[in-house]
């Protein structure tokens, strides 16, 4: 089922039981991952989050054919959903799986993990929920796994989950098909003081005319870091 927002500053009003487990995959694509895993795991809820349209409705297809009422898929920017709409530490996994890797160091601020990100993935996930992330991109791997997260002390790294070809991604299927390297790694959240997640501010040209502002990160990051001296 494709998710509407109906307040883009409050919780999801989603149709999902605070009881039942909730897992969420980053940029799901079509969606080849989470639908399986949802239809293995009737007793979880899944959410993904995906800005193309075109993948949206192919998970929502997805999800039809298989008759999944645990799967959900969000048109939304990844960073700003972790941020205002996800549950307080309501999340028991996140999944980012072949996330855009931007190799160009200009482009490095519009990477999906940094500070902001790392802040609002505690935030979400339950105390030892994890994040599972996997890339073909070993420069990227290599800033995630060494820099990124060994700069936070709110998460401990632990082994990534085992996969086998029924829960490889679309990306990933056509990765081992060119026999890359796929790089995966893991990590849980430790306990740790809880906060609140300050309102974001966005500078007036990266206000949201049509579609989505594609100009997140580095603008974000130095907006909050100002906020916060
Ligand atoms: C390289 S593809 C990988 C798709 C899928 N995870 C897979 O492995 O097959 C990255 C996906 O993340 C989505 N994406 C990238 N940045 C995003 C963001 N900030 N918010 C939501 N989706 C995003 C893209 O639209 C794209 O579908």
């Amino acid at each position: 089922m494709i998710l509407t927002v109906t307040d883009p500053c409050r919780p999801l009003p989603m149709a999902l039981d605070a009881s039942r487990p909730l897992e969420v995959e980053v940029g799901c694509g079509k969606g080849r991952f989470l639908t399986a895993r949802a239809a293995a795991h009737p007793e979880a809820d899944f959410l993904g989050i995906e800005r193309m349209l075109g993948r949206v409705h192919s998970f929502d297809e997805k999800c039809r054919r298989l008759k999944l009422s645990n799967a959900h898929v969000l048109r939304l920017e990844a960073l700003y959903t972790f941020w205002y709409l996800l549950p307080a530490h309501g999340v028991r996994t996140v999944y980012v799986f072949f996330p855009d890797p931007w190799p160009k160091k200009k482009h490095h601020s519009h990477r999906l993990f940094g500070p902001l990100f790392l802040k609002a993935l505690w935030k979400r996930l339950t105390e030892g929920g994890r994040i599972e992330f996997a890339t073909d991109h070993e420069e990227y791997f290599r800033f995630v796994t060494e820099e990124c997260f060994p700069s936070s002390a709110a998460f401990r790294r632990v082994e990534p989950m085992a996969r086998g070809p029924e829960s490889w991604t679309e990306f990933e299927t056509r990765f081992r098909g060119q026999g890359l390297p796929i790089f995966s790694a893991a990590w849980e959240a430790c306990a740790g003081d809880d906060y609140e997640l300050e309102p974001m501010k966005v500078a007036p040209e990266d206000e949201p005319r049509e579609g989505i502002p594609r100009r997140i990160g580095k603008r974000y990051v130095e907006d909050v870091e100002d906020s916060a001296q």
